[in-house]
């Protein structure tokens, strides 16, 4: 009786894991189609920009940015599965956000560039977010080398978010005020 119930429990147990391994997966094709997004939408903002600052952070997280497409790639093969990209519809709704601005905004104002500052920062917490959370539950999943990847792309996103803030601080901002 009493090894019956162990068992039971132990086999509830690894079918919580197997579904919690399952949402893992998805939230990694989520933002498996969310870097490629940002791959592809951060030339734009680059060119868009007026500061030569601005437009120097966002060519480099697009170098950035392609290595960790390469890195979740890595992640799909430690975990046997077939790196996927799943739709993220709110990375999509960040970009159309950003797509705005530079509409919305006159060209060569540094106006353009706080929006576009904003518009990032506000992908690169999506990011932080999901980041943090998926390198947490590799480890619950009991996958070190995995959650390992992750955190290496979560502290990229952080350091991204810093360098940002620094451009909107030490200028863009006090220009803009002035236009
Ligand atoms: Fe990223
Ligand atoms: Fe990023």
């Amino acid at each position: 009786m009493e090894t019956k119930s162990k068992s039971s429990k132990k086999s509830a147990k690894s079918t919580d894991e197997s579904k919690l391994r399952e949402f893992f997966i998805d939230e990694l094709k989520d933002i498996y189609w969310a870097e490629q997004a940002l791959y592809k939408a951060l030339p734009k903002m680059a060119q868009a920009a007026t500061s030569k600052k601005l437009a120097k952070a966002f060519e480099k997280h697009t170098m950035e940015t392609e290595g960790q497409i390469a890195t979740l790639e890595k992640a799909f093969e430690l975990l046997g599965e077939k790196a996927e990209a799943k739709k993220c519809k709110a990375m999509e709704g960040l970009l159309k956000e950003a797509d705005s601005v530079i509409e919305d905004t006159d060209e060569g104002t540094h106006t353009r560039d706080v929006g576009l500052i904003v518009s990032s920062q506000k992908a690169e917490h999506y990011e932080i977010a999901s980041y943090g959370a998926l390198t947490v539950i590799a480890e619950n999943i009991g996958e070190p080398k995995v959650a390992k990847l992750l955190k290496k792309i979560l502290d990229e996103e952080k350091k991204t978010d810093i360098s940002l803030s620094i451009v909107a601080e030490n200028k863009v901002n006090a220009s803009a005020a002035k236009e």
